[in-house]
Order: structure tokens, then C-alpha cells, then sequence
């Protein structure tokens, strides 16, 4: 049986030291300590010996045991550094190959204006408010005091869904929006995108956005919009810019105003940009219509209000000197790294 034992002891420090892999530890831990290993069964035959040999034998076979389980950690342990060596030659970092670039994104120039002016008059302590592009007649025209068979529909042509619902040509769809909504104080902007079936050309395009203003209390009237507008313009557009407002019609608002800003280039003197006008045209406004107010259930003896409109595109193309609104669409990186 000594001698049994040793030859265990030989034969396992022979595999060990040849070992290539873990799965070869594993099989040899099987074939010499597990349950129907070598040793084990050796063990086994320790009922037949006698009482003197039984603890010369039992602590032989206990020695072997660890030295067999010393070599499989040292195994083991081989094995890992050689695993890791090689991982080491093959998964190198090679720091000279040349990085590569990421672009870090920029706002658009449409979304730069619309934060400015959203800026403005969120610090003036109006809410935003949104509406679905996807609108009902309802809401685009009919409660705005356009019927159907309007002329003043014919200005604003859109794209239909169906003779109910269509896609928004304006924002002041959500002036109705919000009235059935809410009882005044009503101090709100309404940034948003808007369709009218225009062709594409250098001012104009099929899908542009605006900026919506409503404001509905009591005492609301003209000096107050006039005010609020030409706080605006100067934040916008710098100190010295001043508005002007010219008679209009809207069918929902009375009464009603285009108005101009001082030109951004040449301050009102006249140049290209203005068609030597020195005033640009940037939005329409007015006092809202009694027949709106009271469409929306607000007593139009009690409150009043102003709206105005404002489009982003012409706002930038004035901000940033653009001179081709398709510039704002196309996307082409070459102009969109500018801002
Ligand atoms: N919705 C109008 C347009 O698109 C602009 C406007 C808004 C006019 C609010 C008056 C009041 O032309």
C-alpha cells in the first residue's frame, strides 16, 4: 500500500508538471482525489490493515493528499500568469494610432433664436404652451372667427387630412387651446411648427415655425402690446432697435398690426437687407377678437388681450444674415457648423 501511495505521489507530479490547460487540472484533480480516483480508492483497502499500520498508512495517504492538492493550486496558478501574458501581448493599447474625431453637436440656428426668444419672455413671466401639429379645423380656423368659405382661408392653405383635420397653419390654434382651458390671467408663448402648401423658394417654404403670443386679463389693451413688443425687439435685436406697427387685418384679432423692427443691418438707414426699406417685417399682432373670447367662454365685457405671431425663420435668417431660408432645411453640414 506504502508503496501504492508513492506511486500516486510519482505519477500525479508527473502529469501536473505537464500540465497545458485547466481542463487538464481538472481531469487530473479527478482522476487522483475524486470519488472514483486513485487515492480514493486506495483509501478504500485501509479496512484490511492492521491496527500499527493503519495510522503509518492513513498519514502516508494524508501527504500525498496535499501534496497533490499543493501542486493543482500551483497549476492553477501557472496557468493564470500564463493567461494573462498572454492577453498582455495580445490586447495592447497601441497609442500612437490617430484618434478618432467626434463632432460635439450644436444647436440649430432655428433652435438658437427660438431659445432666445423663449428666453425673453419666459423672464417676463410667461408660461409655454404646446399644441398638436395635426389640428381640427376647428381649432385652425373656425374659432379663430375664419369659416369655412372665408377668403381669408385662401392666404393660409394647408395640407388636409380630411375636411376636419388638417396641419396647422399657424399657432394660434393653441390660443383656442388653451382659453378652453383656462380662465384668464393668461400669459402665454406657444413655439411650434406650421404648414401652408407654399412652394420652396429663397423666403418661403411648406413648413416653417412660429412663435405664438397670448396675454388675456383685465385692462389688457394696445399700450400693452406695444410695450411688451418693443421690450421684446430690443432684447432680441439690441438696445436701439425700434418697432413700428402698421394697420392689418386678422379675422381674429381688432385691432390688428403688422409689425416691422428697425433693420438689424443698417439700423434703419436702408441697405440690402431691408430692400432699403429700414424696417423688416417679423410679425403680426393685435387686441383678440371679442367673438374668440367669447368662443372660448371668457366674457369678452369683463377681459380683453393681445396676440401676436411671430415667424422663427425670418427672425434668424435676420439674426444670422441668411439670406435663403432653404438654407435652414437642407441640413448640409457645411453651413450648420457656422452657429
Ligand atoms: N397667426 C397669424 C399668421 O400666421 C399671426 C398672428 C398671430 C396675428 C396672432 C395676430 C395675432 O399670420
Amino acid at each position: 500500500m506504502k508503496e501504492q501511495l508513492n506511486n500516486i505521489r510519482l505519477e500525479a507530479e508527473k502529469c501536473l508538471n505537464e500540465v497545458k490547460s485547466s481542463a487538464d487540472l481538472e481531469s487530473l484533480r479527478l482522476r487522483f482525489l475524486g470519488k472514483k480516483g486513485e487515492l480514493t480508492a486506495v483509501l478504500r483497502g485501509m479496512g484490511g490493515l492492521t491496527s500499527d499500520e493503519r495510522p503509518i498508512i492513513g498519514q502516508l495517504a494524508n501527504d500525498v493528499r496535499s501534496f497533490i492538492e499543493g501542486k493543482l493550486e500551483e497549476g492553477a496558478k501557472i496557468l493564470q500568469n500564463k493567461e494573462q501574458e498572454l492577453r498582455l501581448k495580445t490586447e495592447y493599447i497601441d497609442v500612437t494610432i490617430p484618434g478618432k474625431r467626434r463632432f460635439i453637436g450644436k444647436k440649430h440656428p432655428l433652435t438658437i433664436v427660438s431659445d432666445e426668444i423663449k428666453d425673453v419672455f419666459v423672464s417676463l413671466g410667461y408660461e409655454i404652451a404646446e399644441g398638436p401639429e395635426v389640428e381640427l379645423d376647428y381649432y385652425n380656423f373656425e374659432a379663430l372667427n375664419i369659416p369655412a368659405g372665408h377668403p381669408a382661408r385662401d392666404a393660409q392653405d394647408t395640407f388636409y387630412i380630411n375636411d376636419e383635420i388638417l396641419l396647422r397653419s399657424q399657432t394660434s390654434s393653441v390660443q383656442i387651446r388653451v382659453m378652453e382651458n383656462k380662465k384668464p390671467p393668461i400669459k402665454l408663448i406657444s413655439p411650434g411648427r406650421v404648414y401652408r402648401s407654399d412652394s420652396v423658394d429663397a423666403t418661403h417654404s411648406p413648413v416653417f415655425h412660429q412663435v405664438e403670443g397670448l396675454v388675456v386679463d383685465k385692462g389688457i389693451t394696445m399700450g400693452d402690446l406695444v410695450g411688451t413688443l418693443q421690450l421684446f425687439a430690443r432684447r432680441l435685436f439690441g438696445e436701439d432697435t425700434k418697432i413700428r406697427l402698421r394697420p392689418h387685418h386678422f379675422q381674429f384679432t381688432e385691432p390688428s398690426a403688422e409689425v416691422d423692427v428697425s433693420c438689424w443691418t443698417c439700423g434703419g438707414k436702408g441697405c440690402r437687407v431691408c430692400k432699403n426699406e429700414g424696417w423688416i417685417e417679423i410679425l403680426g399682432a393685435g387686441m383678440v377678437h371679442p367673438k374668440v373670447l367669447e368662443n372660448c367662454g371668457i366674457d369678452s365685457k369683463v377681459y380683453s388681450g393681445f396676440a401676436f405671431g411671430l415667424g422663427v425663420e425670418r427672425t434668424a435668417m435676420g439674426r444670422f444674415n441668411i439670406d435663403d431660408m432653404r438654407l435652414l432645411f437642407e441640413n448640409d453640414m457645411r453651413f450648420l457648423r457656422q452657429f
